[in-house]
């Protein structure tokens, strides 16, 4: 995920600048920056690759000065390289800005840039800020800001110098987090703690739609509308571990609760205004190549592959059009039936797992036009793929993945609509009633977040057992399989997921006095068909937690031991909420039993090797 730091003060600022990246490295990047005032002017150095190569060139050709910004960038709009890099620059080179977040209407704004005669030098939203902040400047850096701001949608944490005012630095938050250190004689502004922690533990929080204007000796902070605001100092007690993590206990616990923030992202600027179509202008498959294709292969691995068996839920409703999902490592080994009407999509987090790569190439080379949804930017999938849907979920370090699973989903949705709406499948109020039900999403997983404890007791009660199941019936059934594989992957609990039908084909043997059995029942139409189910392994004496729709508790109570209700959403999309109180499950008993949540046994994040 980006990072920012800035400094303002008597001391170099190069130094710290470089420090306090460090401390964000954790976060992931690929590209770094940093821009400070010298006595040339505001000059700016900065490369593609890790902090490293960015010291190299500072070593020969430091830059000298006490005010500076600084930036790490996890790719979203352009490939990682020297020129997509921060900070930013207008054409006067007057101005610079270090940006975190996503300019929704980017190209609209570059656009009318360009007719004006601005010159752009790399893919970025963030290039366009520089810019619009340099034309509304009249004097006044705080007013060129705001009135910037005001032409921008989307997500943004901004640091903004310019020549004309030296001794200023401006900082804006607009759902993108970011703080204001406080130091004697010296401030800073950093998108998270860790980054300027050595330095201070006095810090003030902006929150959306709040602007700071840092000088040596003070800082004001002010709306973006431009009313004076005061806020209490917080004082972190943190240390560098724990700020590292958010105050979460594990990356994966603050993974599982940046979900909101993921979805948001990922739908963002693929919705039209209106709430009425889907959005994707980095698709470049044609209308006409779209109603072409008769047929989807869906290739992944792991948790990739379990988003893959909702996207063939949900391409298959939405589309009708029949889907099949493979295990990437076995995919081009049995010489699959790949015809130029197939569409592969490869869905991969890092981009660079071997066998998702070797299934695209194979594809490729059978004349199929390939889709990758991928949360890097850059990555081998993203640059080989014929079309790319970028996930939003930011950098991901706990090796069980959660919120690149959760945007998977999101991304399906969108390109489920995406292609509905373009054949007609589903007509546009059709469409636009979906869209309204992913939009609330975000809160709906706070509301499921906010009951976590629920999840615990039951982790902990469970932690006991060294096998169960998981069931469901239809999307819930690729669901199971997610819950199953997490709980695997990180409490090293041995759990099987199965459709709830064909639990009496065999695996009802299993059941004994008191197996835990998760069952996933948020499908109304086969809602009595669980409930049957789950009395087949009640009567095996199976310890049942079920995980159904709110509204249904006083009567799965009967049927259950203990219930967990997510709130009401379309059936297609409950995935998305379900999958969390499940996440939540293999936390917990992964931490009732003392391993090493982040880093399981045997497992790494990226697999490239076959
Ligand atoms: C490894 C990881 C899994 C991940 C899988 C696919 O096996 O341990 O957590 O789901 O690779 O990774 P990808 O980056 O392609 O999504």
């Amino acid at each position: 995920m980006c990072g920012i730091v800035g400094y303002i003060g008597f001391r170099e600022s190069q130094p710290i600048l470089l420090e306090g990246l460090k401390k964000l490295e954790y976060r992931g990047y690929d590209s770094a920056g940093i821009a400070v005032f010298t006595e040339q002017g505001l000059e700016v150095t900065k490369t593609v690759g890790r902090l490293v190569n960015l010291e190299n060139r500072l070593t020969g050709e430091p830059l000298r000065g006490t005010v500076g910004i600084g930036h790490t960038r996890w790719a979203t709009h352009g490939k990682p390289s020297d020129l997509n890099s921060h900070p930013h620059t207008d054409n006067s080179l007057k101005f610079s800005v270090v940006h975190n977040g996503i300019i929704e209407n980017y190209l609209e704004l570059k656009e009318e840039l360009m007719m004006a005669g601005h010159q752009f030098l790399s893919e970025t939203d963030t290039e366009v800020i520089s810019h619009l902040i340099s034309v509304e400047y009249e004097g006044d850096i705080v007013k060129a800001v705001q009135r910037a701001v005001k032409k921008m949608r989307g997500a943004f944490a901004l640091g903004v110098l310019t020549e004309h005012e030296p001794d200023r630095l401006v900082a804006v938050r607009y759902a993108s987090p970011l703080i204001i250190g406080v130091g004697e004689g010296e401030k800073y502004i950093a998108s998270d703690i860790p980054a300027i922690l050595e330095h201070t533990r006095d810090i003030y929080i902006l929150n959306d739609g709040e602007m700071a204007v840092l000088t040596r000796e003070g800082v004001e902070l002010l709306t973006i509308e431009g009313n004076f605001i005061t806020k209490e100092i917080f004082h972190v007690d943190w240390d560098l571990m724990t700020a590292e993590k958010a105050g979460f206990d594990h990356f994966m616990l603050k993974e599982i609760h940046e979900q909101p923030k993921a979805y948001r992202d990922t739908m963002r600027g693929r919705i039209s205004e209106d709430g009425r179509s889907v959005v994707l202008p980095e698709l470049k498959i044609t209308a006409e190549q779209l109603k072409g294709i008769n047929r989807v292969h869906i290739v992944a691995c792991g948790t990739a592959l379990h988003a893959g068996l909702v996207g063939k839920n949900v391409i298959e409703n939405l589309v009708r059009i029949p889907v099949e999902t493979d295990v990437a490592s076995e995919y081009r080994y049995r010489s699959p039936i790949i015809t130029p009407d197939t569409l592969v999509i490869v869905v991969s987090q890092s981009g660079e797992t071997a066998d998702t790569l070797a299934a695209l190439r194979e594809a490729q080379r059978c004349g199929a036009r390939v889709l990758a949804i991928t949360n890097v930017v850059g990555s081998s999938v993203a640059r080989e793929a014929d079309d790319v849907i970028i996930t939003l979920a930011g950098p991901e370090i706990a090796v069980a993945s959660t919120k690149a699973y959760s945007s998977q989903l999101i991304a399906f949705f969108l390109f489920g609509l995406y292609w509905a709406q373009t054949i007609g499948s589903k007509n546009e109020s059709e469409v636009a009633h979906v869209l309204a039900a992913m939009q609330a999403l975000p809160e709906q997983v706070e509301k499921v977040l906010a009951q976590a404890e629920v999840i615990k007791g039951v982790a902990e009660s469970i932690s006991h057992h060294s096998s169960l199941f998981f069931i469901g019936r239809g999307i819930d059934y690729a669901v199971a399989m997610e819950g199953s594989l997490k709980l695997k992957e990180i409490s090293y609990i041995h759990s099987e997921a199965y459709a709830a039908g064909e639990l009496k084909h065999g695996t009802l043997a299993l059941i004994e006095e008191g197996t835990p059995v998760i069952a996933l029942l948020t499908q109304e139409d086969v809602y009595e068909k669980m409930l049957s189910n789950i009395k087949e392994t009640k009567a095996r004496g199976a310890d049942v937690l079920g995980i159904i729709n709110e509204g249904h508790e006083v009567e799965v109570a009967k049927s259950v031991d203990r219930q967990f209700a997510i709130p009401r959403t379309l059936p297609l999309l409950t995935p998305a909420l379900s999958v969390v109180p499940l996440q939540l499950l293999s936390y917990y008993a992964s931490l009732a039993l003392g391993h090493d949540v982040d880093k399981p046994r045997n497992l790494a994040k990226s697999v490239t090797v076959e």
